[in-house]
């Protein structure tokens, strides 16, 4: 028999989770939680990209209109950044981020920023926990409920 599928009306919402990963220091963080054995939940989508400056605060809305219910983006720490000022980029990026979304009456807190090294997969597996226990206590975004799907195509339509 087909199990009912969980919802937030339920209280067993599951957040989605769209997390930015810089590849030299984030990535292999998740990937040494993973070789380790350090357990997160599964909620994650990693997207990994060359460096957190590279985090464009569109990327972060695009990832909400696609359906995330809260944003990562993980940077190395600043001394650390590949390319010299793109963990600060990051930084300048998710400022802004974090005032559109106000402005757009969505809450800061579906947006984390966090510098992980790739020596840091504990932290890793810590912060992506406490983010989903966190949007778990918010809820779904209410960016869902304006977006449709086109049943013939399949594709997200946004309202
Ligand atoms: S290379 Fe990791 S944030 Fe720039």
């Amino acid at each position: 028999m087909p199990q009912k599928k969980k919802s937030a009306t339920t209280g067993n919402f599951e957040p989605k989770i769209v997390a930015f990963c810089c590849n030299w220091c984030s990535y292999p963080a998740a990937d040494g939680a993973g070789i380790n054995r350090i357990q997160y939940p599964p909620n994650l989508r990693i997207i990994r990209v060359m460096c957190g400056g590279r985090v464009n605060p569109s990327f972060v809305f695009r990832a909400f209109e696609m359906g995330a219910d809260g944003v990562m983006v993980a940077t190395c720490h600043f001394e650390d950044c590949h390319y010299m000022f793109g963990a600060r980029r990051a930084a300048e990026n998710f400022e802004k981020v974090e005032k559109m979304l106000t402005m757009v009456g969505l809450e800061k807190e579906r947006v984390r920023r966090e510098m992980v090294s790739a020596a840091e997969s504990s932290k890793f597996a810590r912060v992506v926990t406490e983010m989903i226990e966190q949007i778990k206590k918010l809820g779904p975004s209410p960016v869902h409920k304006t977006n449709q799907k086109d049943q013939s195509t399949g594709k997200t339509k946004v309202a």
